[in-house]
């Protein structure tokens, strides 16, 4: 049976970025698989959180996540701590990857920026717990936005170093699953930047909470090259803004990002801004408005959270005695 297992991290500001890249692809995926999605609160604090806010943003993306349309009855949506399992595979897994692996991580590098030496040792031990996140289901495809491939890959050779090590096929392979025109939503003010929760300007994104003037707003204000827009993708050299609005048209209207070329080439950005906010304000809108309402609705998002981690646990804990039969751990 084929298992997806995916996640976000509870960090703040959750964007478009996250929307198209990850959760609204899981929405599509969920009448073909089995799917756990999880909130990684976990992973969050590899970086300084404050509590309040872990405990605001983990109901923010459950909210989002159920907003979207994932059916929580049928699939499973949790938070990563409420399920122990997770920190006991990473412990195992921990002792299977190898330095020089975790050492080519360039989102580490990314994140512990230039001083490496104060990053903290779970920032390092990060796509560690990430393996530890999808095999410990036995998932086998996980749908991510592009920046998460190379966390996959280690997850794969963390999974076949156990399986060879113990001489055991515990593990499947696990497969990426990354599609669209939006597996990669650059900055709004940086068209070589990727969209991000932690980028200082506001400006440079559009948060799943911004109202309609905002989302306006932001995209009037988006950085734009004096050219008119491009008639087909052979101009989107060197036109990185160019290509990330015309890429954020297209996943929006589902769309292809030459059918969009086609129906504004020529046309001056202004006018296709126009365009663009009233569609991103009227998509977004019906999630938008489900979402406010959950989050004002706690006990209810809690509720979803709590039956998602009884039954991830169910899933979990004869894989994890599986894995520590294999391992040799001593069990009564
Ligand atoms: P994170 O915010 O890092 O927890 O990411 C959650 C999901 O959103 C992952 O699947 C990422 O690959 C995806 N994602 C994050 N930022 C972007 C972006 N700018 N464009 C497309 N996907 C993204
Ligand atoms: N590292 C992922 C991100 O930042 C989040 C994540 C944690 C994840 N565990 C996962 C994604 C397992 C897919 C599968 O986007």
């Amino acid at each position: 049976m084929d298992r997806i297992f995916s996640g976000v991290q509870p960090t703040g500001n959750l964007h478009l970025g996250n929307y198209l890249g990850a959760i609204r692809n899981w929405v599509r995926l969920q009448n073909d698989y089995e799917c756990i999605f999880c909130v990684v609160d976990m992973h969050a604090i590899t970086q300084w959180q404050d509590p309040a806010e872990l405990t605001a943003n983990t109901r923010e993306v459950a909210a989002a996540m159920i907003a979207a349309g994932i059916d929580a009855k049928k699939h499973i949506i949790f938070n990563q701590s409420q399920v122990p399992a997770h920190a006991e595979l990473a412990w195992i897994f921990n002792c299977v990857a190898r330095m020089g692996w975790l050492n080519r991580m360039t989102q580490f590098k990314e994140k512990a920026g230039k001083n490496r030496e104060n990053a903290s040792v779970g920032l390092y031990a990060y796509p560690v717990l990430m393996a530890a996140d999808i095999l410990l289901y036995k998932g086998t495809h996980v749908p991510v936005g592009e920046d998460q491939k190379q966390h996959l890959e280690l997850a794969r050779d963390i999974a076949q170093k156990f399986n060879n090590d113990f001489k055991t096929d515990l593990f499947p392979v696990v497969e990426p699953l990354i599609f669209g025109a939006a597996t990669r939503v650059m900055s709004l003010k940086d068209g070589t930047k990727k969209m991000s929760k932690s980028d200082p300007s506001d400006l440079s994104r559009i948060n799943m909470t911004d109202d309609a003037d905002q989302i306006a707003k932001k995209i009037r204000k988006a950085k734009t090259d004096p050219e008119p827009l491009p008639e087909s993708t052979k101009e989107f050299n060197g036109r990185p803004e160019a290509a990330n609005l015309i890429g954020i048209y297209a996943a929006l209207s589902d769309s292809s990002v030459e059918d969009v070329c086609a129906r504004f080439g020529g046309e001056p950005f202004s006018t296709f801004k126009q365009h663009l906010a009233d569609l991103a304000v009227s998509s977004l809108a019906p999630m938008q408005e489900e979402m406010r309402r959950l989050m004002q609705d706690t006990s209810h998002v809690d509720a979803v959270l709590a039956d998602g981690a009884a039954r991830a646990r169910a899933v979990a804990e004869p894989i994890l005695g599986e894995i520590k039969d294999v391992v040799g751990f001593l069990s009564p």
